[in-house]
């Protein structure tokens, strides 16, 4: 897609409408045999070209594809041509290192895909399954595990387990059928259309998610969970999958702050509008990859779920998952929101109030390198630094003061009706307010 940060990740050409995944997931043998899993999957994929395509690709990182159709046509595989030089015309596919965290997957059907015209494309493909890193080390993908797998993909992390277009600006729905050993649950976005079917000691559990999704928000997680279905006084249904394993501390406070959920639910509704998904939940693994993670209707905590991190991975499915960044660098419209929102909580349950925690931010010395970060273009090494986390919050508390609260609010719901189930970049949220408020802004944004 060509993204500054992350280039390679996501393709252009075409647009995904739907993903349809069916997996299945063997978990690594008891200690001390190694944590490796066993994936295998077929994607059955609905696009539409967006131009006339010889050609197209798909991201895969660690997987083997075994076979390829486009449009029930069989595509044979060839061998990655040298550099410079060029496969012929016939149908053909083959993978290929984009760099050392990108595979492409490239895909030439015969006919040709025309403009506007859609396709479907399904791939067989499996591997070993492992725990892989981003590129500043930390665990993300699909992070196998003792008992599971806890699946986290921001920011161009689901391409190790599903052959993707894996951008934020191609947001597709999805569905899952994900078959696991007896005993295990395997736990997705959005809600399950029909109750999980065991046969023969594997157990096939079904998720359908029809709100269309970035790729960094799908998750297929893996554990020994307990499932907990709820709903609000508004009915929105609430799954929480909770590990069985957690200690009895973990449990106490993951279980206290998702009891709260239904509360923070109508605190947000009631500033930014209906919550925009078909459900909400929780998973809560008893592993780490060291944070939380916002992945779409279903976020996922490691080791336990605290008040400030619900409140956090709430917020989210407004402001990062419902309207998503057009560009990596645009982080912190996710991050200084979820941020902010963990303020907006604290002054809602007798905390701090939203002022008072400005005040903690804005008492950083002027020399600290806390000030230093561009936080609208942190690069693809800052996008979790503490800054673009606090001074985003920072940044939206000294908006609403600036335009007023009746203008900050309003504007955050244009913002979020405008951009819903698509992305915007920095440039188009100062828009918004600008329009909203009636004022100029471009001095406030360039000195935030
Ligand atoms: N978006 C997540 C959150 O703020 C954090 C993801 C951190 N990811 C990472 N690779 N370090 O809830
Ligand atoms: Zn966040």
């Amino acid at each position: 897609m060509g993204d500054p940060y992350f280039p390679y990740a996501g393709n252009g050409g075409y647009d995904v409408q739907h993903y349809d995944l069916d997996l299945t997931y063997t978990p690594p043998d008891a200690a001390p045999a190694p944590i490796i899993g066993q994936l295998e999957g077929v994607a059955t994929i609905e696009l539409v070209a967006t131009e006339d395509l010889d050609r197209f690709n798909l991201d895969l990182r660690g997987m083997d594809v075994q076979s390829v159709t486009v449009n029930g046509k069989q595509v044979p595989e060839v061998a990655p041509p040298a550099a410079g030089q060029e496969v012929d015309g016939r149908a053909y596919w083959h993978v290929q290192d984009a760099d050392a965290r990108v595979w492409e997957l490239t895909i030439q059907p015969r006919p040709k895909l025309k403009a506007g015209r859609s396709a479907t494309v399904v791939i067989a493909y499996g591997g070993e399954t492992t725990r892989p890193t981003d590129i500043e080390g930390a665990l993300y993908g699909w992070v196998t595990t003792r008992d599971g797998a806890m699946v986290v993909g921001e920011p161009e992390g689901n391409m190790t387990w599903y052959p993707v277009s894996d951008h934020p600006t191609d947001k597709a729905t999805y569905s899952f059928e994900i078959t696991v050993p007896e005993g295990k649950a395997a736990v997705a976005n959005g809600l399950q259309p029909r109750r999980p079917k065991t046969r023969g000691g594997w157990t096939t559990w079904y998720w359908d998610a029809p709100d269309p999704q970035a790729s960094y928000l799908a998750t297929a997680s893996v554990g020994d969970f307990e499932l907990r279905h709820s709903r609000t006084n508004d009915g929105l249904p609430i799954v929480d999958a909770v590990d069985r394993d957690l200690t009895d501390a973990q449990r106490a406070t993951t279980d206290a702050s998702l009891a709260l959920q239904p509360e923070m639910i109508d605190l947000f509704e009631s500033y930014f509008g209906r919550y925009p998904f078909n459900s909400f939940g929780a998973i809560v693994d008893d592993d780490s990859v060291g944070y939380a993670l916002e992945t779409q209707t279903r976020p996922v905590y490691s080791r336990q779920a605290s008040e400030g991190t619900v409140a956090h991975e709430l917020v989210h499915q407004w402001f990062g998952n419902a309207v998503s960044p057009s560009r990596w660098q645009d982080i912190w419209l996710n991050e200084g929101w979820a941020t902010y929102a963990e303020w907006l909580w604290s002054e809602e349950s007798g905390g701090d109030s939203a002022q008072t925690s400005f005040e903690g931010i804005m008492a950083i010395p002027a020399d600290d390198d806390f000030w230093d970060l561009a936080i609208a273009d942190p690069g693809p090494f800052g996008l979790f630094l503490g800054g673009v986390y606090d001074r985003g919050a920072a940044t939206l508390h000294a908006l609403r003061v600036k335009v007023g609260d009746e203008a900050f609010f309003a504007a955050s719901q244009e913002w979020l009706v405008r951009y819903d189930d698509s992305t915007g970049t920095t440039e188009d949220f100062e828009a918004v307010f600008e329009e909203v408020s009636g004022q100029d802004l471009d001095a406030f944004f360039d000195v935030w």
